[in-house]
């Protein structure tokens, strides 16, 4: 089993690149049926989410948008429980179909802090997509209407996530052991 080191630490593979992709395909797949004759704006939250967001968006087959924003609230492998807006929105959602999409929604504090700021703004609906969901530590509750996997509560690494900034290259997901 591919055991790799990120700074300090060691993690183990934990999902492969085919199950990700596949997963997503998946996901696109009810997104396109669930949007069809609609046209969504998606807001993709950076850093974390710029390989979901762009694998995602190639698979979409209805007309999309997509924008970014950056919000930030992890610092080494602990949420520093501070959420810090540092790209703001730059569209208009009044009135708009709004999917977020986040690499990994973990306590729901980024979404807790940030969705009331859309849902002031009158989009005529908002939904989240994720890949992943730490679903055991929950602290803010959310529901996440698309979920690529459900994990443990454990680190992980890889796929556009990181580890005190490295990490995001890796195709595969990995856990911390
Ligand atoms: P919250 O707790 O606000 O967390 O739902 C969401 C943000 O925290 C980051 N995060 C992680 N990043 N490995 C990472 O590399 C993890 O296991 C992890 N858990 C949370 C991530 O930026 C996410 O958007
Ligand atoms: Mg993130």
């Amino acid at each position: 089993m591919p055991v790799i080191k990120v700074h300090d630490k060691s993690f183990d593979i934990y999902l492969p690149e085919e199950s990700i992709q596949q997963r997503i395909k998946e996901m696109a797949a009810l997104i396109n049926a669930d949007y069809a004759g609609k046209k969504p704006l998606f807001i993709a939250i950076l850093n974390g989410s710029f390989m979901f967001a762009a694998d995602l968006f190639k698979h979409l087959t209805i007309d999309a948008e997509i924008s970014f924003i950056k919000l930030a609230s992890y610092k080494g492998m602990k949420s520093t429980g501070n959420v810090v807006t540092s790209i703001g929105l730059e569209v208009d959602i009044f009135g708009r179909e709004v999917i977020i999409l986040e690499d990994i929604v973990d306590t729901g504090k980024t979404l807790h802090h940030f969705l009331p700021k859309l849902t002031h703004q009158q989009p005529l609906s908002l939904k989240i997509a994720t890949l992943l969901h730490k679903s055991e530590a929950t602290v803010f509750p959310l529901n996440p209407d698309y979920v690529g996997f459900d994990i443990p509560n454990k680190f992980v690494v890889g796929y556009g996530l990181d580890y005190d900034g490295l990490g995001r290259n890796l195709k595969e997901i990995y856990q911390v052991i």
